[in-house]
């Protein structure tokens, strides 16, 4: 007689506004952060970190209006082991349905010895307090110690009986700089289990980076040893070479849930939808072959693989493309497609705009359609990108003029409209070694900008000679000695006008970090 054990629930904890956008170039503004976690609520999310609230007066304010959007989710702010942390955590968060201050220190001897200068004794104290502290404020605290995979294990256990005494209701066992192996995460969870007493009053949890290319093995390593909290990021994005990718851990526990007897409450079909919106936002594609949301993920390029797929998809095909999200339609849109069509398509792709964005998204639609005789879904994406997601910054482009030819110098006028200026146009001529090349010096001009272009990434949208073009820069500018990246996009049918938008949507992105980072001092803690 076989007997079945009732499937236990994994909460998904997602940081990509977090740990994710503290990686450099991924910076987003508030409103995308607002839109990104509107669609981290449809995903089906079961906690956002939304940030480090102390760690910047942008950041306080993000987790604020995320705390006072939320409803249904548990939102959670990082917090320092201190109370100054604690505090700035608690105010940010206070008007949140269901608030969670997450608190972190270390417990390796290499933190503790070389960036602390304190003893094993003194951080374990200060773990304690800071988790008492905590719970004055609130019943839902998270602690983690830090780079715990280069502890020594009873150290963390001894830490992780103390702060639950204290109140902690999480467990959270990082391996913060991706030095674990699998088995040996295993076995890891597994001692904490065994030598914890009171580690059944906590929620145990992991959160893995992949330095090692291991993030989602240790991750799973760790639900099969117990852990029933995941903390990942869309797309994998995070410090260094990033987290555990949500998608590929919820994919990886439905594909295999014969192996694994648990379950997440994550909508796979939001799944692509949700890895387009943060490449959008970020102006940072995935790479094609990027499990589950790269562009080649479903491809089947060999004549053998697709002989067996036209014969029966599961040969080759151990996952449904619509299962994460990936539709795709026979319809080709045009100049002549009604709204409602345009609409019904859009819908079916995931996206509900607004009016409003709809009246921004209908315009540009109107203008590529002029141009290009066939739009298709890939098309349509980076319109809703423009239309929607696009950052409302200080620049705005409002004429590009080149003129270029074999035997010509190019020379290229742009027009540019400043919001702090109250909006006031300048323009500029330039020449330059092509005619983005000129465009670009013309906005240096213009902005007066030192910042430098350090990559320069252009891709057609779909084939043909007619095709979108999407330019992705990094830019660096060095401010206070520090260097600042960015990253910056840009879409036209044009090419030399996709580089010069994405340079000012760079530009842009400075601007904000700028902004958002003077006010306070930016906390020297480096996760
Ligand atoms: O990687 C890490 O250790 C962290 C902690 C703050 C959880 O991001
Ligand atoms: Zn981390």
């Amino acid at each position: 007689m076989s007997t079945t054990t009732k499937k236990e629930k994994v909460y998904i904890f997602d940081t990509t506004l977090r740990d994710g956008e503290q990686a450099p170039g991924f910076s987003m503004n508030i409103d995308e952060k607002l839109h990104f976690t509107d669609q981290l609520v449809k995903l089906g999310m079961d906690i956002i970190e939304a940030g480090f609230p102390v760690s910047s007066p942008g950041d306080f304010e993000a987790v604020k209006k995320i705390a006072e959007r939320v409803k249904g989710v548990q939102v959670a702010g990082l917090a320092r082991a201190n109370r100054k942390d604690i505090d700035v955590a608690w105010d940010a968060l206070r008007n949140a349905e269901n608030p969670r201050i997450h608190i972190f220190i270390s417990s390796s001897d290499i933190h503790i010895n070389y960036q602390f200068k304190k003893t094993r004794e003194e951080v374990l104290a200060i773990a304690v307090d800071s988790v008492k502290h905590a719970r004055n404020y609130m019943p839902n605290v998270e602690f983690s110690p830090m780079d715990a995979t280069r502890s020594d294990w009873n150290y963390v256990a001894q830490m992780v009986e103390a702060v639950i005494h204290a109140g902690a209701t999480t467990i959270n066992i990082p391996d913060t700089v991706g030095y674990a192996m699998p088995s040996e995460f295993h076995q890891f969870i597994t001692f904490l289990f065994n030598n914890v007493p009171n580690i059944d009053k906590a929620i145990v949890s992991v959160h893995c980076h992949n330095d090692l290319g291991l993030a989602t093995a240790n991750t799973l390593a760790a639900i099969e040893a117990g852990a029933r909290q995941v903390e990942c990021t869309i797309n994998g994005i995070g410090e260094r070479a990033g987290n555990t990718a949500m998608e590929e851990l919820v994919m990886a526990l439905k594909v295999r849930g014969d192996k694994y007897n648990v379950y997440t409450d994550i909508n796979t079909k939001q799944i692509v939808p949700t890895s387009k919106l943060l490449t959008h936002i970020t102006g940072v594609n995935v790479q094609p072959n990027k499990a589950i949301v790269g562009a080649n993920a479903f491809a089947h390029e060999s004549g053998i693989h697709q002989d067996g797929m036209l014969k029966n998809a599961m040969t080759y095909e151990i996952m449904r493309p619509e299962d994460v999200g990936i539709t795709k339609s026979a319809l080709i849109l045009g100049k002549h497609s009604g709204r409602h069509a345009v609409i019904a398509r859009l819908n079916n792709m995931g996206y509900n705009l607004s009016d409003e964005e709809l009246d921004r998204f209908f315009k540009l639609f109107k203008v590529l359609a002029d141009k290009k005789k066939q739009i298709f879904d890939e098309d349509l994406e980076v319109l809703v990108g423009e239309a929607v997601y696009k950052v409302k910054g200080r620049y705005k482009v409002t004429n590009v003029q080149i003129s270029t030819g074999m035997y010509s110098p190019p020379m290229t006028l742009v027009t540019i409209k400043d919001r702090n200026d109250e909006g006031v146009e300048s323009f500029d001529v330039a020449h330059g070694n092509g005619g983005v090349d000129a465009g670009i010096n013309a906005v240096k001009k213009i902005t007066g900008t030192n910042a430098k272009i350090e990559s320069f990434n252009l891709v057609a949208i779909t084939g043909g000679s007619d095709a979108l073009c999407e330019v992705t820069v990094t830019v660096v500018e060095e401010i206070d000695g520090k260097q600042l990246k960015v990253f910056g996009n840009g879409v036209n049918i044009d090419i030399s006008v996709a580089g010069i938008l994405s340079f000012v949507d760079a530009l842009n992105k400075l601007d904000y970090i700028k902004q958002r980072n003077h006010i306070g001092e930016k906390i020297e803690a480096q996760l």
